[in-house]
């Protein structure tokens, strides 16, 4: 079974069983200033986990894009990614555990005939925050899996996505890939190589807030998980994410432009370079593959490669591609060339996200661009690395970390030009340098982190109304050309970028914000109808981004003056919003601008 089938059985089974299928969001978080990625299915559908009603009802399934950049260091290895496609079902205080296992046995034994026998379910061991899930280990037992593999766990607990928010005990579910062989512990023994998780159910009814604190949810919910890549590797009997057809044509065009061989056997994909280094082909060639399939989806979504948060992440996954595209031998662009792969990978993608059909040229030509730039950035590098050299014969600890920090240079690379002269790094000093500015970093934009939409503190909900303001005062004045093309709120200021080919003048900027208070004066009433989508457009709701919205959508009227196609949450009056001011505006990329602003 390939990816394409996979998703079309889950879908459909989910809507054999009263669910509604919804579009995937974007890879970027809409007002959600908490993590820079959507990391999970659930993580779009946060405002209804916490009781908001979905205008398609409590049963909702999707195939979600999601990016987890916390193990990038991890990817590699059979089965870590950055980018995944995950499958998922929600009951939305609908049904709860009974019922959400009983459909997973019935997928995975029925649909996908994995053999009951091989099967683990685990499930919450208890802590001092909820107790033991006594529930669904006897749900599993009904269902006929042996009491010796249904385990509990101490760590099944999935959740918030962000710093706060829904969350709760949740029930893995794992294949053993070698039934033939005596089983292992399943606690202690090893089994991430031969019992591959694959499903997860989370019974979503605790809130965590801002204090760390759990708040028992107005509903119960469930949120499940199943990654397409290891879902697809398990069914086709591979050990090995990368040797199914969603990878196989990526790895199959780095084999061609390394003229290397992925290898069966982990002996065979050893090498030397030039250099007598030990180089993991097999491990350089899945880091290529997985890094540049990210960057592409997630220039899709609309990001360029920037010094900071997630325009910061793409840059790094282009770089690190090309780190280790020198390391096997590929020493001319190439990021390109594995992005048309992705593009065109015709089990998968082809097809399925209007995003990547549409933005093919601009994806390719980014992807192009950083490489040129990184490139030059090599040269650089190892031109001032050897004057080091040649002048005070090393390299010291500092001087590498300057070169990291001002270039982007790769430490690695310092260490094998130094190795080159039979010199060493002082690789302790480096890493000192590197903590330290780790340590500052964190401690700048810790301030960020402090709330999120997730826990819809007021004052978030106060800039995401301000956010609709600024948007429909910009197209009053300005122009209906002006189109929102993203938006980033925190605790502190609120962001938005929209379409427009100039700087705007002080006195545009002046007359925008007058208009925005203007409406705060006037008090507007808010008020949010849940109605088609045609519908909305009938009524001339902004609503810009493209195909993405579903059939039924929820729409925020505020008085005469803007109506929105949005999720959510709104204030209720708009007097309550206090004093908005502009703090700055700048360019956002070509075409686009971007303004900051505070309400005081
Ligand atoms: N949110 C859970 C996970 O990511 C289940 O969907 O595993």
């Amino acid at each position: 079974m390939n990816a394409r089938e996979l998703k079309n059985k889950y879908i459909e089974f989910f809507v054999s069983k009263g669910h509604v299928e919804i579009p995937s969001a974007s890879l970027v978080p809409e007002n959600d200033p908490t993590t820079l990625f959507i990391s999970a299915g659930m993580h779009p559908l946060v405002p209804y986990l916490l009781g908001q009603p979905h205008p398609l009802g409590k049963r909702i399934t999707d195939v979600q894009k999601s990016v987890r950049t916390g193990d990038i260091d991890e990817v590699g290895d059979t089965y870590h990614h950055t980018f995944f496609e995950m499958l998922g079902n929600w009951s939305l205080g609908d049904y709860f555990k009974k019922e959400a296992i009983e459909f997973s046995y019935e997928f995975l034994t029925k649909v996908l005939s994995i053999n009951p026998n091989n099967l683990f379910a685990t499930y919450f061991a208890g802590n001092e925050t909820a107790p033991k899930d006594d529930l669904s280990a006897s749900v599993w037992k009904s269902l006929n899996i042996p009491d010796d593999r249904v385990v509990p766990l101490t760590d099944n607990w999935w959740g918030p996505a962000g710093a706060t928010g829904p969350c709760g005990p949740d029930s893995e579910m794992f294949v053993d890939t070698r039934p033939e062989l005596p089983p292992v512990d399943f606690k202690t023994g090893d089994k991430q190589g031969r019992y591959l998780e694959i499903w997860n159910d989370v019974f979503m009814e605790y809130n965590k807030k801002t204090d760390n604190s759990y708040q028992k949810l107005s509903q119960q919910n469930v949120d499940t998980g199943m990654g397409v890549e290891r879902t697809v590797a398990v069914l086709n009997g591979f050990a090995d994410d990368y040797l199914t057809s969603i990878w196989q044509p990526i790895i199959k065009k780095i084999e061609e432009l390394s003229k290397m061989d992925y290898g069966i056997e982990s002996d065979d994909f050893y090498i030397k370079d030039d250099k007598q280094c030990w180089v993991d082909v097999r491990k350089s060639m899945r880091i290529i593959a997985d890094h540049i399939r990210s960057a592409v989806f997630i220039i899709a979504d609309d990001v360029e490669p920037a010094n900071k948060e997630a325009g910061y992440v793409l840059r790094r996954l282009i770089r690190r591609s090309i780190r280790q595209g020198k390391l096997i031998g590929i020493n001319t662009n190439f990021c390109s060339t594995i992005g048309q792969s992705v593009l065109g990978n015709q089990d998968n993608y082809a097809g399925i996200y209007p995003e990547l059909d549409q933005n093919k040229e601009k994806i390719l030509s980014i992807l192009d661009n950083e490489e040129n730039k990184f490139r030059k950035t090599l040269d650089r590098g190892l031109t001032e690395i050897n004057k080091l050299i040649t002048r005070q014969h090393n390299v010291s600890g500092k001087e590498a970390f300057d070169l990291y920090q001002s270039y982007g240079f790769p430490v690695e690379m310092v260490e094998e030009e130094l190795s080159k002269n039979k010199l060493t790094l002082d690789k302790d000093e480096f890493l000192k340098y590197k903590d330290e500015h780790q340590k500052l970093s964190q401690t700048l934009s810790s301030g960020k982190f402090k709330s999120g939409l997730a826990d819809q503190s007021e004052i978030i909900t106060k800039y995401h109304t301000a956010t609709h303001l600024l948007h429909a005062s910009l197209r009053k004045i300005l122009g209906t050309h002006v189109q929102q093309s993203g938006s980033n709120i925190t605790s502190e200021r609120l962001r938005f970028d929209f379409s427009h080919p100039e700087k705007l003048t002080d006195d545009q900027l002046k007359q925008v914000e007058t208009m925005v208070n203007e409406q705060i004066n006037r008090d507007l009433k808010i008020t949010c109808d849940t109605l088609p989508f045609i519908e909305s457009q009938k009524q001339g709701a902004l609503a810009f981004f493209g195909s993405k919205y579903p059939e039924t959508v929820t729409m925020y009227t505020m008085g005469d003056f803007s109506k929105e196609v949005c999720t959510g949450p709104h204030v209720e009056h708009t007097s309550t919003l206090g004093k908005f001011k502009i703090q700055k505006e700048e360019s956002a990329s070509a075409g686009k601008r971007r303004i900051y602003a505070v309400l005081e």
